[in-house]
Parts: structure tokens; sequence; C-alpha cells
């Protein structure tokens, strides 16, 4: 266990600290009544833990990052193991302070420890730097983030040892306060900095004598007080930082914030957003400039969307890239889709995962794309269906093409090579190949290649019996059959009640 002499020399050799962030994720929100751990509820269309890691990585690298991790250990573990950061196992969750001891290990070799916690996702790296300044300036053993609550209940409150003073005597759970405590709108955030020496000298003075029966990390504070240890407070001025997610109600709140605080970034980088209150933005999605967004627009996911596009009512864009110039007209829905320059989509349109729209080119109404290449200029505007194809530049697929692409057991592949015309309704039973300039005659069902500059009919000949409508006309007059009576209207008798 470290000294007070090895301490000094230690930050006396390394001119800057050591420091660790531990994110405290072992909890199971019980107020939630959910199956699913709390933390990986999603707020800005990710897990409220990406958010709170996605902040950590900015203040340290991903490595020096340890996130405590119990109830539903492996899920989270699972969710968020992409980040690089470590992970420790808190089988058994006895309390906040519990959660440091069972860390000892991995944060022992730092020299500072900052404190997030897994269901806080408000919380910026901007004052995350502010907490680990003002620890440094102070040389403090504890550093408290607080904030001014109008409604305190529920919360740590935070005795400091005169009104202006930065230093603290100790912090006071809500059951255990006293009436003037309860007062205090100064409340404990939950986060802190602290000297990984001074912590792990003292962690052992923690005791379950509660009303939880649980090791309450906030008795760190009149531990270190009464060891004549400095603890000190910094207050954030935007108390919203801090917010957990304990119910339902907060985790929709945060959400709400989340994506108003999106909106507001991409209209300060040069984004319009009409009735943005309308909008659902998730937090990693990119726009560029001079780029329109209409009233009832979901981005969702990895969506990357250029400049100079307009995305009107209605659309969902999930995981897709948008070049710029791109027009994704109302009600279309797209899904790990990418869409070139200057193409122009929908309305209605509904491009499925692994559709690549080439520049310039159209997909219209009631178009179902999928795995599919459609080349420059191509137009697909009415009622098709394109799945598992590969299609050139500047080929018109007219209204009512069907790719059928399944046989019942397999997909297969249908290649359009440039220039091709395929008339309306038409069918391409793949494996089938098209060839440049080629020509699919109306309604055809093609079942063999069609070879360059060709032109494949693929239906019956039109038989026309002249007259015999006419007859079978005649033939019924003839039987006194009663000509067949048009529905009458009958208005619905209502009764009008004044
Ligand atoms: C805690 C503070 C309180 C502060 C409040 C701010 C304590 C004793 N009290 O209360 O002063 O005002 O946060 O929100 O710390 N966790 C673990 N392992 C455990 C217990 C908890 O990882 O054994 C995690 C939880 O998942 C949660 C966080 O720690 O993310 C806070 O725990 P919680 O029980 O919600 O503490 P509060 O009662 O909110
Ligand atoms: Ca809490």
């Amino acid at each position: 266990m470290p000294n007070r002499s090895n301490e000094k020399s230690k930050s006396s050799l390394t001119s800057t600290p050591r420091v660790a962030i531990a994110i405290m994720a072992a909890g199971k929100g019980t107020r939630l009544k959910s199956r699913h751990p709390k933390v990986l509820h999603e707020v800005g269309g990710k897990p409220i833990l990406a958010h709170v890691i996605a902040t950590a990585a900015k203040v340290v690298p991903a490595a020096d990052v340890f996130v405590i991790i119990g109830h539903e250990a492996e899920r989270v573990r699972e969710t968020v193991s992409g980040t690089g950061v470590n992970f420790v196992l808190q089988a058994e969750q006895r309390g906040t302070g519990h959660a440091l001891m069972v860390a000892r290990e991995v944060l022992a070799p730092y020299d500072q420890a900052i404190v997030l916690y897994g269901d806080a996702p408000l919380i910026t790296a901007g004052t995350v730097e502010k907490l680990r300044s003002f620890h440094n300036a102070q040389k403090s053993a504890m550093t408290i983030l607080t904030a001014d609550l109008a409604k305190p209940y529920g919360y740590g409150r935070v005795l400091r040892k005169g009104r202006k003073s930065p230093e603290v005597r100790a912090i006071v759970e809500e059951k255990a306060a006293n009436a003037a405590q309860k007062k205090i709108q100064e409340i404990n955030s939950g986060v802190y900095a602290f000297s990984v020496p001074a912590l792990y000298k003292h962690i052992g003075e923690l005791s379950t004598n509660n009303p939880h029966h649980e090791y309450y990390l906030t008795d760190m504070a009149g531990i270190f007080h009464r060891a004549r240890k400095k603890v000190v407070a910094i207050k954030t001025p935007d108390a919203a930082e801090v917010l957990g997610s304990n119910t339902r109600a907060e985790i929709v709140d945060l959400d709400a914030r989340l994506r108003l605080a999106k909106c507001q970034q991409l209209m300060a980088e040069g984004v319009t957003i009409f009735y943005s209150q309308t909008c659902v933005i998730d937090s990693d999605v990119a726009v560029g400039a001079d780029t329109v967004i209409e009233p009832f627009v979901q981005l969702l996911g990895r969506t990357r969307i250029g400049s100079d596009c307009r995305i009107c009512s209605y659309s969902i864009v999930k995981d897709s890239e948008i070049a710029d110039n791109v027009t994704i007209n109302p009600h279309t829905v797209t899904d790990d889709a990418r869409i070139g320059n200057g193409a122009i989509i929908g309305p209605y349109s509904r491009l499925r995962p692994g559709s690549e729209i080439g520049e310039g080119a159209h997909v219209g109404n009631f178009v179902e794309t999928k795995k599919v290449k459609l080349g420059k200029g191509s137009k697909a505007n009415h009622l098709t269906y394109l799945g598992d194809a590969d299609i050139g530049d500047g080929v018109n697929v007219g209204a009512g093409t069907i790719t059928c692409n399944y046989d019942g057991l397999n997909k297969h592949k249908t290649v359009i090579e440039d220039g091709v015309f395929i008339g309306s309704d038409s069918t391409l039973v793949a494996p089938v190949k098209v060839g440049r300039g080629a020509y699919v005659a109306a309604a055809s069902c093609i079942t063999d290649d069609v070879p360059a500059d060709a032109l494949a009919l693929g239906r019956a000949r039109q038989v026309t019996k002249e007259g015999w409508a006419g007859a079978k006309r005649r033939e019924r007059e003839q039987t006194s059959e009663p000509p067949e009576k048009p529905n009458e209207f009958q208005p619905p008798k209502r009764k009008i009640r004044l």
C-alpha cells in the first residue's frame, strides 16, 4: 500500500499525473422495471453507457477507462466492447464505495481516478476537464462535482466548511439528512476526482452502517476530512449535465435533451432543420452545410449526409451515406444504403441494406431495392423490386419491373448492363443478364440472357378476336337476363343529436 512519502516522490517524478476514469455501471436500475440493464437503455440512438464512454475517451485514452460492470455484465461488456475500454467485474453490488474497492488493483498504478456514472450521459468532456484542473490546482484528496438543484430530494447533499469555501466536510445522503441539511440545494453529482493513493489508503474505513447496508463512496468525504485531507467541491453551472436515468421518464427526458442539443449543433454548423422538435436525429449522425431537413424526419445510427441535400418529411434514414445535392422525397425509408451525388429518391422508396444508388440516379415511388448497384443516371421510377442486381449506367427500368432473385432456396443475381431499356411490367428471372444497350419489351418474362443491342420479347403474342364482346352482349339481351343494375348509393340513416 502506498504511503505518503512515495506519494510525493511519484508526483515529483512525473510532471503530468497518470489519470484513469472509472465508470460505475454495475447497478440494476430497479425503478426502470426492465429486463435489460439500465446502462444499455438508449438515448440519442445509442446506449446510455456508450455516451459516457465516448466522453471519457475524450479526456483520457480508452485504455485508461475502466467500466465497472455487474448486473448483466456480459451483455454490457459485449455491447460496448468495440470502444477499447477495460472492464472490472463487481459481481455483487454492495454500493458505490464497494465498486471502487473492487477496482483497486486496476486503479492502483494511476495517480488520479475520475469517477463517472454509467447512467448519466449528458456530462461533457469540458466539465470533466474542469473537474480535473480544479483537483490539480487544489491538490485535494477528493474533488466533488456538485450542482444546485431546485428539487434536491433524493440526492446526497454537500456540506461545505463555509458558504463560500471550496472545502467540504462531508456528503450526507437523503435518508441520513436532518431537516436543515435537507434544505441544502447543492447536491453531489456522484462525479469525483480522487488522489488514488489517498483513496486506497482510506477506503478500508468505509462501513455499511447505513440504511442500505452498502459501502457509500460519499462517506469518503467525511473520512478524508477527519484525516485532515483536503476535500473540495466544484459546481457545474449546467445542472442538467449530471442528470441520471433512474426512471423511464428520466430516460425519455435525457433523450429529448440530447436530440435538441444535436439539432442545435447541426444548425450551428449550417443545416436547416424545420420544426426541429419533430425530428429525431441520433447523436452520431453527421450532416453537411446547406442541407435542409423537413419536419418529422428521422436520421439514425451512423448516417452521413452531405451538403445541399433535402430530406423531406416522414423519411427515415438509417446507417446510410448520402452524398451532396441529393433529394430524399417524403416517406422514404433507407437502411444501410449509399446514395450518390444529385440522386433523387422517393417519395415512398424503400432502400434496403446494400443498395448503392449512383450519381444522378432516380428511384421513385413504391420502388424497393436490396443489394443493388444502380449506375449513374439510371432510373427506376415506379412500382419496382430490384434485389441482388448489378445495374449499369443510363439504364431505364420500366414501371412494375421485378427481379425474381429467389427460387425458394437460393438468391441469384441479375446483371443489367449500361444503356439497357427494360419495358414496364417485366420480370427478370435470375440468374440472368441483359447485355449493353439491349431492349426488353414491356411485360416480358426474361429467363434467358439477352445479348447486347438485342430486343427480347418474353410474352405470348396478342390475339384479337374482332366483334367478340358485341356478340356476347347481344346474346345476353336475347335471353332477357336483366341488365346489371349499378349499385345505388343509400345514405346511412343516422340519428341527429342536437
Ligand atoms: C449516488 C450518491 C448520491 C448522489 C447520487 C447522484 C452514493 C451513496 N450516493 O446515489 O450522493 O447524489 O448518486 O446521482 O454514492 N453502482 C455500482 N455498484 C454498486 C452501486 C452502484 O456500479 O454497488 C452504480 C450504479 O449503477 C449507478 C451509480 O453507481 O450508475 C450510482 O448508484 P446509485 O445506487 O444510483 O446511487 P444513488 O442512490 O443515486
Ligand atoms: Ca442514481
